[in-house]
């Protein structure tokens, strides 16, 4: 037996050693440098959008977004009630209040009816769709509902580096979008993020917001701005991993494909979804278990076959910091809550190490899913 199966690690290679020694030849480490405008173009490319802004994660990314897309103080800001809280807590950086939407049982991403209802409700000032666990969430009805009441649009497809709805890659199916680097992610940069919009505005004044609003050469500001930029060192490292993108999303399918057909059929395991619009990025598979207690017994039993498996998101609207602010829910997000468990889908996963979940999960029985709360 060979040593623990961890969950979801980076995939790093010989390129990625060479694009780092390169910054360090050149000196090229900090927050300028020839990595960062080259990271920023193939991430828009990759997103079918003229403009990308690489900066330091996924959560610097979001706030950015929500305040080019004009979120003020006071604003309300529709987001799902099952994502990383990240989502909300940018709401929160941005003054704003955040509106908490279910997702459906079929998608597990934002409910367009239910968000139909809460816009009417609420009038938000934006929403933000999460394409939760590198699924693409239903983008085309979620536009549909936005712009009856002209809500701007922003994709958090942090997880979701490319996904596709339909034929379109996620990050230019709404006004904006961001996705994160962070060390879990599909491709990494260490730790980093980018906003990527089809605006020009847009852009440049992300770009002005995340390096301290700095008007000229000398230390002239216009307003109070952030220390977000990229630094060139993760570009490098998010560079070289994006060359390996096609080879690194073919993993990551082909694991979710094997994990999918050995589990289909079992009565006490639901495997993640797969939507008609959906070409997912299969970025971290997951399974449903009927109830919290069956999702930590699955837990320990993978555990004691020698891989990491853990719980995924819970709902916000029934945590600590978002108790008191507004929710629209139909039970989903709290059935997910803490029965929902990530099991190791690394895309350097071996097909051995692969087999030896399988064969885990395979010894395992569960709590029947008819009989979910
Ligand atoms: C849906 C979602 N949004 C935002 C983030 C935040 O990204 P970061 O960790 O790079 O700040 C994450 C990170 O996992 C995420 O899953």
């Amino acid at each position: 037996m060979s040593g623990r199966i961890p969950l979801a690690v980076p995939d790093l290679g010989a390129a990625e050693a060479r694009a780092l020694a390169q910054c360090v030849e050149d000196n090229w480490v900090s927050s300028a440098g020839p990595d960062v405008t080259a990271f920023e173009a193939a991430i828009a490319d990759l997103a079918g959008v003229d403009h990308g802004v690489a900066v330091v994660n996924g959560t610097a990314a979001l706030h950015l977004a929500l305040l080019i897309a004009g979120v003020k103080p006071g604003d309300r800001v529709i987001v799902p009630d099952w994502t990383f809280v990240a989502t909300a807590n940018a709401v929160r950086h941005a003054g704003a209040t955040p509106v908490f939407v279910d997702v459906t049982a079929e998608s597990w991403t934002l409910d367009p009816a239910l968000l139909s209802d809460a816009i009417k409700a609420e009038t938000p000032a934006a929403i933000v769709a999460v394409h939760a666990l590198g699924h693409p969430a239903d983008m085309d009805a979620i536009n549909d509902v936005a712009r009856e009441r002209d809500v701007q649009v922003i994709e958090d497809a942090a997880g979701a580096i490319g996904a596709a709805f339909g034929d379109r890659p996620v990050g230019g199916l709404g006004d904006a979008a961001i996705f994160s680097f962070n060390g879990n992610k599909t491709v990494t940069a260490g730790g980093g993020g980018a906003i990527v919009t089809r605006h020009k505005d847009w852009a440049v004044r992300a770009r002005h917001l995340s390096t301290q609003a700095r008007t000229g050469a000398a230390y002239q500001h216009d307003i109070a701005g952030f220390n977000y930029r990229m630094p060139n060192l993760n570009a490098a490292l998010g560079l070289a991993q994006l060359g390996r993108l096609p080879e690194m999303l073919a993993a990551k399918r082909a694991i979710a494909a094997r994990y999918d057909a050995a589990f289909a059929g079992r009565g006490d395991l639901l495997t993640m979804p797969r939507c008609g619009w959906s070409e997912s990025a299969c970025w971290l598979y997951s399974v449903r278990c009927a109830k919290r207690t069956a999702a930590v017994d699955l837990i320990e039993h993978v555990g004691r076959a020698g891989a990491e498996a853990r719980l995924f998101w819970e709902a916000l609207s029934d945590q600590d910091p978002y108790l008191d602010f507004p929710s629209f829910g139909t039970g989903v997000a709290a059935s997910l809550s803490g029965t929902v468990v990530s099991l190791p889908c690394s895309s350097s996963l071996s097909g051995d190490d692969q087999m030896r979940v399988i064969d885990a999960v395979a010894g395992w029985r569960g709590a029947d899913l008819k009989d979910a709360a």
